[in-house]
């Protein structure tokens, strides 16, 4: 079974979150009349919905059911998250996104910078509706830090980094977003310890990260150069751990190692849980990263 398959399948139990996510982010596409049908392309296609589903099926396995106010926090999530794609694009200077011509080649690099500045005040009139500082405050700082790894990244290009500060850049630029929807998603329900919720979010969106970057040396060759990390002299596991940009099979392997420790922590991290579907799909949904 393809990845794609396998992850539908795991998802499928907590489908009616995920079409009520699809309802509210729809919702939101009301910006400008020559925009509204490109912004509706590019936020409601293709994408796995990764963040929303690992909060839902985190949040369900811990024995919470999702109310408007999650729902308003993982539509919060992914608007920030394809905010930062749009300005992630001009400064990749990209042309393709989630399959389709990026918004900064279908119009300019001005107004993908200002629809994505438009997604960030929506997600921020999400965030408001919880009515939890905490949150709000979790996720300003997610968002600058964010921006601290795209800093590191755009002044150290050319240089292989150590792989503390690789798998920082991660943290920041990627795992952070995953601790909003997941712990956010605990802190909203009333639980009082989200120590694990925030450990298991900050694993599992650095391993996601890892295997994107596996994915991106073992297909490097079918990439366009501007999606081509080795191409952009941007340095990942894979080449850090070789030490080199040539001869990455011993790279490769250890990185798929460390992937392989991000998932066997986080399965230490979900025996906790009280067995249930959502658990096993959970469970099956950790495996699934190590498949690369
Ligand atoms: C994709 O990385 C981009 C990110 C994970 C985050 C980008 C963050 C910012 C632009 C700063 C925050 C901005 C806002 C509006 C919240 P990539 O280029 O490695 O991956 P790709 O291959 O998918 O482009
Ligand atoms: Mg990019």
């Amino acid at each position: 079974m393809s990845f794609g398959a396998k992850y539908k399948k795991i998802t499928q139990i907590i489908k009616d979150d995920l079409t009520r996510l699809e309802e509210e982010l729809k919702s939101e596409i009301n910006l400008y009349p020559q925009l509204n049908e490109v912004l509706s392309g590019f936020l409601t296609s293709e994408s796995k919905r990764i963040r929303a589903v690992t909060a839902f099926l985190y949040l369900r396995a811990s024995g919470y059911e999702p109310d408007e106010r999650q729902y308003n926090l993982q539509t919060a999530v992914e608007i920030i998250h394809s905010a930062s794609l749009l300005h992630d694009d001009v400064i990749d200077e990209c042309d393709i996104r989630r399959g389709k011509t990026a918004l900064n080649k279908v119009f300019n690099n001005k107004i993908a910078i200002l629809t994505g500045d438009y997604l960030l005040a929506t997600a921020l009139d999400r965030l408001n509706k919880l009515s939890t500082p905490e949150i709000t405050a979790l996720c300003a700082e997610t968002v600058r830090e964010m921006c601290r790894g795209e800093f590191f990244q755009y002044f150290n290009l050319g240089k292989i980094p150590t792989i503390e500060q690789y798998l920082k850049k991660t943290e920041q630029k990627t795992a952070g977003l995953f601790r909003v929807a997941i712990d956010g998603a605990m802190k909203l329900s009333g639980s009082l310890n989200t120590q694990d919720a925030a450990d298991f979010a900050l694993a599992f969106g650095t391993a996601f990260q890892i295997r994107d970057d596996l994915l991106n040396i073992t297909e490097s060759s079918r990439l366009k150069p501007s999606k081509n990390d080795l191409l952009c002299g941007i340095y990942n596991a894979p080449v850090i751990f070789s030490g080199s940009t040539s001869n990455l099979a011993e790279g490769i392997e250890k990185t798929k190692n460390l992937l392989n420790n991000y998932v066997i922590k986080m399965l230490c991290l979900t025996d906790k849980l009280k067995d249930s579907q959502y658990k096993t799909a959970l469970r099956e949904l950790l495996e699934l990263l190590n498949d690369v």
